[in-house]
């Protein structure tokens, strides 16, 4: 079966790649998204042969996906430490010859502000992707939280940043998509990202931003499921 971005086998092998790295007795921060999805089935399916872990889930559908699986939840006020966050991404940088190899854009779920949270937390943060999310160049439009009365006024700053930006609409007469928290999406193209850190920076200090979809020197490893197998990037 064929999903948004690449094949259901490649992101289920991929999945399954990063469940397989979670040990008995681990708080396990669990991602949003098709590829997350399949190591969160993992999961379950491992907590009923006997593994025991706490979840702390990144968005309301990775929580009910756990629920629905049978891994217990926590949150992160109750833990001390996140062992290991596993997260899918819409892009992946993958030039190692570039400074921003290994960079992310998320937040096509709209769960990014959570998911940057609990990613950063973990002692690991593992991405789960699929050949179609590596680029040499980050170029997807970038995911940006914005509390609803600043909409506007931050659409106007990414445009001064040399963006355009693009209030994410829910679907014919639904109206703009709300996150988790209640906020706005402003998806802003800008081209060819050649450094992610100096735009994840500038962003950052827009006032009215909640968060923004680079993921900079955040990941420690990415599976990538192929067509036969699971590739490592590190
Ligand atoms: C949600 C995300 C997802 O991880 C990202 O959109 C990838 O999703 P998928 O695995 O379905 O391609 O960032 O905010």
């Amino acid at each position: 079966m064929k999903t948004a971005g690449g094949s259901d086998a490649a992101k289920r092998r991929a999945g399954e790649r990063a469940a397989d790295e979670v040990a008995d007795g681990a708080v396990v921060g669990l991602g949003t998204g098709s590829t997350t999805a399949h190591a969160i089935r993992a999961l379950g399916r491992a907590v009923d042969d006997g593994l025991t872990i706490r979840g702390v889930p990144t968005s309301f559908q990775s929580r009910q996906l756990a629920l629905e699986v049978g891994i217990p939840l926590t949150t992160l006020d109750a833990v001390e430490t996140v062992d290991i966050a596993i997260d899918g991404a819409d892009q992946v940088a993958d030039d190692p010859e570039s400074a921003g190899h290994g960079a992310l854009i998320k937040g096509g779920g709209a769960a990014h502000t959570r998911e940057k949270v609990v990613d950063a937390a973990a002692d690991r943060f593992v991405v789960v992707a699929d050949p179609s999310k590596l680029a040499a160049t980050l170029e997807r439009a970038v995911p940006i939280e914005v509390i609803p009365d600043a909409h506007t006024v931050v659409a106007d700053r990414v445009r001064d940043l040399g963006g355009e930006p693009t209030l994410r609409e829910a679907g014919a007469k639904d109206g703009p998509v709300v996150t988790d928290n209640g906020n706005l999406v402003l998806d802003c193209e800008f081209g060819a990202i050649d450094d992610p850190g100096d735009l994840a920076t500038r962003l950052s200090r827009l006032p009215g931003v909640l968060e923004h979809g680079l993921f900079v020197d955040l990941a420690d490893v990415t599976y990538v499921g192929t067509e036969s197998g699971v590739e490592t990037r590190e």
